[in-house]
């Protein structure tokens, strides 16, 4: 095997990757159709959104869906209609996306963090069990990287303890818990389409659930607090417009028509590279417990001992594979709750009437490993061919082949 690319010796593959977003004519006609029809705005009858949340809620296993502008919405909408209010407590994982937990605050409430489990990335049961408070109003277990978390434990502990569970199945939509899919499993759950996402009109999402009641209230949240069937200005609460545009839903009615083809493509690519890496020592893959029955497969993980490496650190076993031709990346380079803003409890006055846990002096074991040891490889490479995987699994074993050679030699050093 040639020297390490980073080093001068040649890349395992210079070949480009799949291109993201896919897209053809039919968006084209879709958008066009939208821009010549002068109905741009959330339509009321003939409306895409109406049919693209009636479909994708189908697609999902959910009664309802209410389409919004993003996933940070549809959480933010989600956890008001659960009725989380003025200083309670909503219990989220600590390694995830900002929204997960601003998402709270935006309701005056306050995220408490808890230690995800390293074999699967999602929320610890146990965790959220000794984190519950008389103030706990909610739960945002996050389906991370498209696979479901322990639902038939979240549901128990909230049923216990009367909590409300939101799912954030951002990464998770497609993968299914014990055959059903993500999202209407908890009380209700929210869905992001941003451009990362494996469907995405630029930004969007969708709050799913099979509770009528929670329905018509997200719709009315989203809405600036309009009711369905009632005059145009009477409002009924206080909301916000969250209301997707009829260009999006045309562009996701049919990124929906590829969805199926391509999570298939990214689980069998992801399952035979998870063959390809089983038992590389230094290498440890995420656990498929028989609960997640479809992974959505948002990126592909994997935890990375240095030490079976000769010692190189994460960062640049990382941009070693880079300069091989692969994508890698780390993803957080530290925890949720060591960003400013709740590090520092950026939260304007609210700080002077709610009591906000001590975010700064916060060290969840494993989300902190997680932010030293983690590798992702992104979901637009999973819809690659067979020789791409290989590829990924052959920079991988090269490295290790020669991480002698980067001994000592910080990522920033690196190519
Ligand atoms: C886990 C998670 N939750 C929520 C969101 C928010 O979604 P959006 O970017 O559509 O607001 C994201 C988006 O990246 C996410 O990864």
């Amino acid at each position: 095997m040639s020297k390490l690319a980073c080093l001068g010796g040649k890349p395992i593959r210079t070949a480009r990757w799949p291109d993201w977003p896919v897209w053809d004519e039919r968006e084209i006609k879709a958008l066009e159709s939208v821009v010549r029809s002068g109905g741009w705005g959330r339509l009321y009858e003939n409306s895409r959104v109406a049919e693209f949340e009636q479909k994708f809620a189908g697609y999902q296993d959910a009664k309802f869906g209410v389409a919004v502008t993003s996933g940070t919405a549809a959480l933010t909408v989600g956890l008001k209609a659960v009725g989380v209010d003025i200083g309670d407590e909503v219990i989220v994982p600590g390694y995830t996306f900002i929204a997960t937990a601003t998402a709270a605050v935006q309701n005056n409430a306050v995220p408490v963090f808890v230690d995800v489990d390293l074999g699967t990335l999602n929320i610890d049961p146990d965790a959220i069990e000794a984190a519950i408070t008389p103030r706990t109003r909610a739960i945002v277990p996050v389906h991370w990287a498209g696979r479901a978390a322990d639902m038939d434990r979240i549901l128990a502990i909230a049923a216990r303890h009367k909590l409300a569970v939101v799912e954030d199945a951002c990464h998770g939509w497609g993968a299914s818990w014990k055959g059903r899919k993500l999202g209407a499993i908890g009380d209700l759950g929210a869905v992001s389409f941003q451009a990362s996402k494996h469907m995405s009109a630029g930004e969007g999402g969708i709050i799913l659930t099979n509770d009528e009641d929670l329905a018509a209230k997200c719709f009315s949240y989203h809405h600036i607090g309009r009711i369905a069937g009632r005059p145009f200005y009477e409002h009924h609460l206080i909301g916000w417009n969250f209301r997707m545009t009829e260009f999006q839903a045309a562009v996701l009615l049919v990124q929906l028509e590829r969805i199926e083809d391509q999570a298939q493509r990214r689980e069998e690519n992801a399952v035979f590279l998870s063959r390809q890496l089983a038992g590389l020592d230094g290498i440890s893959l995420l656990r498929r417990e028989p609960y997640m029955t479809r992974i959505a497969w948002h990126s592909f993980r994997f935890l990375y001992d240095e030490r079976a490496f000769g010692g190189v650190p994460r960062d640049a076993f990382v941009a070693a594979l880079k300069a091989e031709g692969i994508p890698a990346g780390h993803g957080y380079s530290h925890p949720l709750y060591k960003n400013p803003v709740f590090a520092e409890q950026r939260f304007g006055r609210l700080v002077e009437h709610i009591r906000f846990p001590d975010y700064a002096g916060m060290a969840l074991p494993n989300c902190e490993r997680l932010c030293r040891e983690s590798v992702t490889i992104g979901q637009t490479c999973l819809l690659g061919m067979r020789d791409d995987m290989q590829d990924i699994a052959d920079a991988i074993r090269k490295v290790k082949a020669h991480a002698h050679e980067l001994a000592g030699k910080p990522a920033e050093a690196l190519p």
